[in-house]
């Protein structure tokens, strides 16, 4: 699978985010191969709890979803919106399979790095389950499955969390516009806790959250022609209890200008000067439920892990 279809406009929202003040990326420019095989590292850190307490849940759990999902035992399509690699979810689909559950399963994502990786997972330990992959944006030809099938929709990893909190609301309004009532949506989301946990899986000591975002410079070196000189950047991570949100920036280290040999692009940067590349929303219990309240869904089951760091919720849509 290749990339070229998204890149236009990923470029374009890139360049109008570097020539905003303050300065910042989309996250989803993170995801080039580089960045894919990058963040693979990451879920692998032991700081980096939110993929160990998913799969703990997703793993110990899983039956209570099964039954959620599919209460009459009705078959249902799993859509998979921005599945990565689709490791824990390749766990849940074996224990799904294993309990005879009849579904197909339909991972999205932009990256096509990681939706290679999650098909050659997929067909070497699960060649019997119906797998369409679909490469594109999360809402790019969605397809409304047979009369009688449940869509349950899959957001995980805390994926949710590097939108804002209205972002997120109008984001779950238009997963709700796709959906029919009684159809499910199933989100990891990150809960509010420590800050000192919270900081260090954004600023892990082997430095390849650093290298994910610094990654971000050396995309728009290759695809924008810029000439970012990545050791005069460096990776800053912070969060606030305040408004439980964790945030990453690329710091200037000093008073630079950077080109692009393609466009007609110059770029200043004072020293210290940021560019903001990727929140982190981290939620309470009550913050769930009103974002399911407020986008058209009743919040069904709320599971957590043993430790109460990570929460997946399953809402139904009314
Ligand atoms: C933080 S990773 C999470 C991966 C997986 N859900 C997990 O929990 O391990 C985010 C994934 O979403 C994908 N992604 C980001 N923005 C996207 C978009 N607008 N449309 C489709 N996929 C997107 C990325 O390529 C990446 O694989």
């Amino acid at each position: 699978m290749s990339n070229a279809p998204l890149l236009n406009e990923l470029s374009q929202r890139a360049l109008a985010g570097l020539r905003q003040t303050p300065k910042c990326l989309p996250s989803m420019y993170f995801y080039d191969d580089e960045g894919s095989r990058l963040f693979q590292r990451i879920m692998r850190l032991p700081g980096y709890y939110l993929t160990e307490a998913e799969h703990e849940i997703l793993a110990q759990q899983w039956p209570k979803l099964l039954d959620a999902f599919t209460p009459d035992g009705r078959p249902f399509k799993l859509i998979e919106l921005g599945s990565g690699d689709g490791s824990k979810t390749l766990a849940l689909c074996t224990a799904f399979l294993k309990a005879r559950a009849s579904f197909s399963y339909v991972p999205v994502d932009i990256s096509a790095h990681a939706l290679n990786s999650l098909l050659k997972a997929f067909e070497h330990n699960l060649p019997s389950l119906r797998v369409h992959p679909r490469m594109g944006d999360y809402f790019s030809g969605w397809q409304q499955p047979e009369h009688g099938q449940r869509q349950i929709v899959m957001f995980m990893g805390s994926n949710l969390g590097n939108l804002t909190l209205d972002e997120a609301l109008t984001f779950l309004r238009q997963i709700r516009g796709h959906l029919r009532p009684g159809d499910g949506l199933l989100l990891g989301l990150d809960l509010m806790k420590n800050p000192h946990t919270l900081l260090a899986a954004y600023n892990d000591p082997e430095g390849v959250t650093a290298a994910f975002n610094l990654n971000l410079l050396r995309r728009l070196n290759r695809e924008l022609g810029m000439n970012f000189q990545l050791e005069r950047f460096s990776h800053y991570a912070c969060y606030s209890p305040l408004d439980g949100a964790a945030r990453s920036f690329l710091v200037s280290l000093d008073k630079q200008t950077v080109r692009s040999t393609r466009l007609d692009l110059q770029l200043q940067f004072e020293a210290g000067e940021t560019i903001y590349t990727e929140q982190s929303q981290k939620y309470s219990p009550a913050m769930i439920r009103q974002l399911a309240q407020d986008s058209g869904f009743a919040s069904a089951l709320h599971l957590q892990d043993q430790q109460g760091r990570y929460g997946v919720s399953f809402w139904q849509a009314l």
